[in-house]
């Protein structure tokens, strides 16, 4: 069912200098005929995309359940209030508080159905800001948990991207929650998102406080089942080692790139270009 674990050699990707790129998906520009083996390396990155993308799923599933519950406790507090206090003073409050949960349940199903549908595995213009505080709304109360101050500096002049807003979405669930579970408990993480000064790229980029990475496993942290987690958290996420290699290769199917700075002690930022539209 999932990607075999007899993998012979691991994809192309674990080279994490994206600029040079031998294989992405599909389309091969050259057109030279591909090998058995470059065959077979194709079909396992697919394989491995479609394992990342039901993974992804899962457990946006999982976070939206206990968000979409937070929710509903709230809407069933406020209408009692409402019922108990007659004033019209009291039942607009409760009202109005039981509207606003109510327009954040819908967001936040709104974002399971459309990952569900599929909703954009196609390239197209693609407001990234937007996408960003749609994966916030599903992480809120885990980072609030975890009391990760997070902040967000979107560019108002900020170009579309061309991208496919769902696998753009995996990727920054994985760095956001890679980020969070680095910071362990209270930290910054910062999103920042703006037209690159080079005219051809659109740069996010994901900060945080956390640990930091080692300077002899930074080459390696793009490659396919290393990690250095025990297995899942206590929220259910990380450890299979699949996070990044995903993240790289979704970013290389765009012909963007992804780079990462990183101090122990200090935190690590992952910068992404993806082209403009
Ligand atoms: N923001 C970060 N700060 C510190 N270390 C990180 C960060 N992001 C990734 N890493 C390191 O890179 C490793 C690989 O990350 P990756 O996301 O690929 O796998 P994972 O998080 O261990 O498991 P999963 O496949 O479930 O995401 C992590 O185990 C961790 O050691
Ligand atoms: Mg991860």
């Amino acid at each position: 069912m999932n990607a075999p674990n007899a993998i012979p050699t691991p994809p192309a990707t674990s080279n994490p200098s994206s600029s040079g790129k031998p294989v992405s998906t599909g389309a091969l520009a050259g057109g030279s005929p591909l090998s058995d083996e470059q065959q077979y390396i194709q079909h396992l990155k697919a394989q491995l995309r479609q394992s990342q993308s039901m993974a992804t799923l899962g457990e946006l599933t999982s976070t939206a359940t206990h968000e979409f519950n937070n929710v509903l406790m709230t809407i069933i507090n406020y209408a009692r209030l409402g019922i108990r206090n007659r004033d019209d003073a009291s039942r607009d409050k409760a009202l109005g508080k039981i509207l606003e949960a109510s327009e954040r349940a819908s967001k936040i199903t709104g974002t399971i159905l459309a990952q569900a549908r599929n909703r954009s595995e196609s390239f197209e213009p693609t407001d990234l800001g937007g996408l960003i505080l749609d994966t916030l709304v599903l992480l809120e109360r885990e980072m609030n948990k975890y009391r990760v101050s997070v902040t967000t500096e979107i560019a108002p002049d900020v170009a579309p991207a061309i991208v496919s807003g769902n696998q753009i979405q995996r990727v920054m669930l994985n760095l956001l929650i890679n980020a969070r579970q680095a910071i362990g408990e209270c930290g910054n993480l910062l999103i920042r998102l703006a037209n690159s000064e080079d005219p051809q790229w659109v740069e996010l980029v994901v900060r945080d406080s956390g640990s930091g990475i080692p300077a002899e496993t930074l080459p390696q942290i793009f490659d396919p089942f290393f990690s250095t987690k025990m297995g899942p958290d206590e929220s259910g996420k990380g450890g299979t080692g699949l996070g990044l290699a995903a993240c790289k290769e979704i970013i290389d199917a765009h012909r963007g790139k992804i780079r990462v700075e990183s101090t122990v002690g200090v935190g690590t930022a992952f910068t992404i270009r993806l082209p403009r539209a």
